[in-house]
């Protein structure tokens, strides 16, 4: 089993849940020699592989470029997969990104068509922001002792469930084409945000920002939240921020 971006957040998850079912695993990532965006070192660390499990990710808000990194991995993950009789690819989604009319949202959205679109049969896993999303905004924007934070409605799903999750899917006889995974419990990301500066002991003040926009508008509303359709996996965030995985993630 592959795992493009198996050293990232969600990333690790899914090798250590592929590793714990006794799977044999390739780490596709830069540090790992291999570049999925280019295609480096690709054919090499796919060969005897049966299935992809993609969870890799660029850090812009720009869609332009967004776009460029999802289509040009999920279609050298197509190609080069069908070349070396790969049978699956399962790439990671976004709840509700039809939902909200941001850059990087529309982004997800052309990475979805590129994964439909390619040689290998391919299923979409949808989930809703990770738990560990606040504290990924936080290592990102911070400026002394504050953090700027979105005003969003989230329902956040644990990494560690999303990784047993995919891998499940990735091995299951059977898979609709998309199906969605989200958290237990509707929370404000300030507040989540908050409560991961508590947890750690950070003398941070998180300062709430307000997208602009029919974006902005979108995501305080709930747009990102789960559906009647969308499955739901525990833990919620109390049981979440009790545990070690936010300790795990560095700052
Ligand atoms: N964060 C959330 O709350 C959330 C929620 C739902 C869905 N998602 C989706 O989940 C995916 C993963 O998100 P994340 O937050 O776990 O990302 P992340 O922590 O930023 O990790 C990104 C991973 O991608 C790898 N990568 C980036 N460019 C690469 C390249 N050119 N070639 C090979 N590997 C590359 C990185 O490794 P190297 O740097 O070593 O290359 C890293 O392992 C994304 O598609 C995101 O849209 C995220």
């Amino acid at each position: 089993m592959a795992i493009a971006g198996g050293t990232g957040t969600v990333g690790r998850h899914v090798v250590g849940a592929a590793r714990r079912h006794g799977h044999e695993v390739v780490v596709l990532s830069r540090r790992t020699g291999v570049d999925v965006q280019t295609g480096e070192g690709l054919a090499q660390a796919l060969e005897g592989v049966e299935v992809v499990i993609d969870t890799t990710n660029v850090a812009t808000p720009t869609r332009a470029r967004a776009t460029a990194f999802f289509t040009a991995v999920a279609a050298n993950l197509h190609r080069v997969g069908a070349a070396q009789q790969v049978a699956r690819l399962v790439s990671l989604s976004i709840v509700g990104i039809d939902r909200v009319p941001l850059g990087y949202y529309r982004a997800k959205l052309a990475q979805e068509s590129a994964v439909r679109v390619g040689a290998l049969p391919a299923t979409i896993v949808r989930a809703t922001q990770f738990h560990e999303f606040a504290a990924q905004i936080l290592g990102r924007a911070k400026v002394g002792p504050i953090g700027f934070m979105p005003s969003m409605r989230i329902q956040p799903i644990a990494a560690r469930a999303v990784g047993e999750f995919l891998v499940e899917t990735a091995v299951a006889p059977a898979y609709p084409d998309i199906v969605e995974i989200a958290g237990p419990e509707t929370i404000g990301l300030v507040d989540m945000a908050r409560r991961v500066v508590r947890c750690r002991g950070q003398r941070l003040a998180i300062v709430p920002l307000r997208l602009p926009g029919g974006a902005g508008k979108a995501v305080r509303g709930g747009a990102l939240l789960a559906t009647p359709a969308t499955r739901l996996l525990g833990p919620g965030p109390d049981a979440w921020l009790e545990g070690d995985d936010l300790a795990g993630m560095g700052r």
